[in-house]
Formats: C-alpha cells, sequence, structure tokens
C-alpha cells in the first residue's frame, strides 16, 4: 500500500561521505564520519579546535586519503587526487588563505578556472585563434564571478594589496571558477568584521541561489544558525550530533564539549563566536 508520507530525506545528495576515517599515527583525528550535502543545501562544520573539521575537508577533497570509508560525488566515488577532485565538481577555500599573491585578482581567478578550460600546451604557445577565443571567454567569465563576489573593481590590483576580508573573498571567486557543483568553505569569516561577515552571508545565499551546494567551517555561531539548513557537531574527530539550529542549539554534549554558554546571541543578532583561539 502507498502512503503520502514525506520521504526523511529530500534533497538529493550531492556530496557523501561514509565511514571517513583518517589516523596520522596513533591520532585518529577523523572517526567514523558520516555525512551528506543535498542538493541545494547549505550545511554547517562546527566544533573546537583540533576536533578535525580542516581534516575532515581534506579527506573530501582528495588532499588525504582517507584510512578508512569513502566519499563520493553525485554517486561517484572520487578518486584521492586534489586535481580531480576538483574537474570532478568539487571545490574549496582554505583556512589559511592560499592565493597567488603576486598575481592580480583577476588572475588568481583565471588561475581557478584552469580545469574547465581544453586549451592545450601548444595551443597555448601558438597562441592561434582558439586560444584567444578560449581566453576572452575565459577572461569575460573571471570577470562575472568577479563582479559577483564584489571584486570586479579591484581586478588588477595585486593579491597580496587586498584588505584580509576582501582576499577571502577572492578565494571564493577563485573557487566558484572551477564551475563547482559543492563548495567547501573553511572558516570563510575568519578575520572579517561583522559588516563584511553579513556581506559574505549574503554571498554564501547568492551561491546556493546559483545551484551550488556549500558545506561550511565556522566559528561564529550567528553565521552558521543564519545560514545552515543542517549542522553537524564535530569533537574530536567524531560527528556527535547533526540537526537543526534548535537541535544543535539545545543539545547537552554539544554545550558541553563546544558552545559553553546558551545562545541568546545567536538567535537575537549578538554576534557569538564559540571559545576558541585562531589557529591556523
Ligand atoms: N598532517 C597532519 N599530521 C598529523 N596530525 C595532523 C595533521 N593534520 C591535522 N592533524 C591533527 O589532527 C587533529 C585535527 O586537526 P584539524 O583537522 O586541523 O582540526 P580543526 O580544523 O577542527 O581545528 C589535530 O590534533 C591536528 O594536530
Ligand atoms: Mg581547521
Amino acid at each position: 500500500m502507498t502512503t503520502d508520507t514525506a520521504p526523511t530525506t529530500t534533497a538529493k545528495p550531492v556530496l557523501q561521505a561514509s565511514g571517513v576515517v583518517m589516523r596520522f599515527g596513533g591520532l585518529t583525528a577523523v572517526n567514523n564520519v558520516d555525512l551528506t550535502v543535498g542538493e541545494g543545501e547549505i550545511v554547517g562544520l562546527i566544533g573546537p579546535n583540533g576536533a578535525g573539521k580542516t581534516t575532515f575537508f581534506n579527506c573530501l577533497t582528495g588532499l588525504y586519503v582517507p584510512t578508512e570509508g569513502t566519499v563520493t560525488y553525485k554517486g561517484t566515488v572520487l578518486p584521492p587526487k586534489p586535481h580531480l577532485v576538483t574537474q570532478a565538481g568539487i571545490a574549496r577555500t582554505f583556512q589559511n588563505i592560499r592565493l597567488f599573491a603576486n598575481m592580480t585578482v583577476l588572475e588568481n581567478v583565471l588561475v581557478g578556472r584552469h580545469t574547465r578550460t581544453n586549451e592545450g600546451l601548444f595551443s597555448a604557445i601558438l597562441r592561434g585563434p582558439g586560444y584567444k577565443r578560449a581566453e576572452a571567454e575565459s577572461r569575460e567569465k573571471a570577470m562575472e564571478l568577479l563582479e559577483f563576489c564584489g571584486l570586479a573593481n579591484k581586478a588588477q590590483h595585486l593579491a597580496r594589496n587586498l584588505p584580509y576580508g576582501e582576499q577571502r573573498k577572492l578565494e571564493i571567486a577563485r573557487a566558484l571558477a572551477s564551475e563547482p557543483g559543492v563548495l567547501l568553505l573553511d572558516e570563510p569569516t575568519a578575520g572579517m568584521n561583522p559588516q563584511e561577515t553579513r556581506a559574505a552571508e549574503e554571498l554564501v545565499f547568492a551561491i546556493r541561489d546559483k545551484g551550488i551546494a556549500i558545506l561550511v567551517i565556522e566559528h561564529d555561531m550567528k553565521f552558521i544558525f543564519n545560514l545552515c539548513d543542517r549542522t553537524a557537531v564535530l569533537v574530536q574527530g567524531q560527528k556527535i550530533v547533526e540537526g537543526d539550529k534548535e537541535t544543535v542549539q539545545n543539545d547537552e554534549r554539544v554545550i558541553t564539549a563546544y558552545l559553553g554558554a546558551p545562545l541568546e546571541g545567536a538567535a537575537e543578532g549578538t554576534s557569538t563566536t564559540a571559545g576558541t583561539e585562531d589557529d591556523q
């Protein structure tokens, strides 16, 4: 007999981690973590410093080969090679910004497009019509992305001369240049002032509205709970809870291990950053 009850998960999985374990010698940094990011979703990943959040991202993006477990993108197991992972459709930003400091803003985004251009080395050396056409198209797309991220007026500036908040935005623009289906953001608002943080929130919503699913690590709880459809909490490598804002905020284990104090601020507008120091 058929029923009309809603399925437990509605979003089609884009990125799916199953039983991911990452050990460094005797240390288990990520311990049997399952996590799914569905189409159209913004999923949060929170937890104290050293909980394994960045290591988990590294496992998702091929930087580390997980000791155990699998990662699939749209149903296909990912090869553990960063460039192949990017090519498949996963893009990321780094907790410690990794830009080409002496390249312009535009050039940084063009580098990010590399995996989506078909022009080979010979074509580039000969600079024939195919190369010129591809280059013009790349520049146009890169400029569109800079416009989208609010950096178009800085296109010709050197990346190293951008204020910190704009460097973080540039990392996002560069990640988007690979035309991902899912974007992983590792502490995108670290070092931003409250205005920049609110602008980053709008940017993340706009990226989601383009059809790109998002997984985001942050310590700013207001940012996380404003944005995320679901949030998972990692403590000592293990996912201790996953759910909506209320579920996470009210979970005793999360309060004890991470949030510490009640979160009125997160609900009402005071910026609430869970108590950890900046680490990297
Ligand atoms: N390449 C590595 N080699 C050894 N230990 C590592 C490595 N990367 C991370 N770790 C350790 O794994 C744990 C989790 O770190 P990390 O993923 O950076 O945590 P988080 O991002 O949640 O702050 C820490 O104890 C850290 O020292
Ligand atoms: Mg980290």
